[in-house]
């Protein structure tokens, strides 16, 4: 890995915090980041030594330069953020969608701009999508749209940034992750022709491939069992 820390915007929970927790254990410097600087200064406390919190607010893109200023060289940005937009078109709530809308499209990619003079030839981004992009659900309006835009994203960034590598990860519905774990499931479990639903770890596992290989660049790695198969 070149110098420079592991960069986890959303990191102060579920698979970012998982993954804050890999790249610790292999010795990295690490920074986590959610809405609240306190929440994640405590998570990253949880974590361990060497892990940093910071706060900042996706869906205020205005504000993320400052809250990255004194943050130096990168190695590798993970942004997993997510608001779980629930938002069915027939009762379509405007505020709910830009929230979203923000966070992911404009927030992400203000993100990797602001971090543009700390990033190295030899740093990588990953970007978190989700399979809910070519398998919607009642509500998925935002969530759907959004992650189809992250397809479109990386394939921007990967010739704009080069060569600098970008690429994007597609969880299908993770069972062991907070949002999931206790909902009923056995119907997309029934879909997937592993018959079980990915873990957090095998999320875990396919990120630090995208950084970490160094040919993989401008691609999209789905995990998910085979969901789409069914
Ligand atoms: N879990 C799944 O089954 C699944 C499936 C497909 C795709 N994904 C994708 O994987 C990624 C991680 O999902 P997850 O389930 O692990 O997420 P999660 O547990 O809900 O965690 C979300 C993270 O985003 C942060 N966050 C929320 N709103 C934010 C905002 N406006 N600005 C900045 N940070 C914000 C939260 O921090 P604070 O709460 O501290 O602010 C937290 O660190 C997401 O991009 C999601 O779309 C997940």
């Amino acid at each position: 890995m070149p110098d420079g820390v592991v960069l986890i915007v959303g990191g102060t929970g579920g698979l970012g915090r998982e993954l804050a927790a890999r790249y610790r254990e292999r010795g990295a410097e690490v920074i986590i980041t959610g809405r609240d600087a306190e929440r994640a200064g405590a998570v990253a406390a949880e974590i361990g030594e060497g892990v940093t919190g910071l706060g900042f607010h996706l869906s205020h893109p205005e504000t993320i330069a400052g809250a990255l200023a004194d943050v130096g060289p990168v190695s590798r940005l993970v942004l997993a953020a997510i608001s779980r937009d629930n938002n069915p078109i027939h009762e379509y709530d405007i505020a709910g969608a830009i929230d979203l809308v923000t966070m992911k499209l404009v927030g992400y990619t203000e993100t990797v701009h602001t971090l543009l003079d700390r990033l190295s030839d030899d740093s990588s981004i990953v970007l978190f999508g989700g399979r809910a992009k070519d398998r919607p659900y009642p509500g998925s309006t935002t969530v759907t749209t959004v992650n189809g835009g992250i397809s479109a994203m990386i394939r921007t960034l990967a010739i704009q940034l080069a060569p600098i590598r970008i690429n994007a990860i597609h969880p299908g519905i993770v069972g062991d992750s907070p949002f999931w774990e206790g909902k009923p499931l056995d119907a997309v479990v029934a879909r997937t022709p592993t018959g079980r639903l990915a873990s957090m770890t095998q999320v875990v596992d396919a990120t630090e491939f995208l950084l970490e290989n160094q040919a993989m660049n401008g691609e999209e790695l789905y995990v998910d069992g085979g969901w789409m198969l069914m």
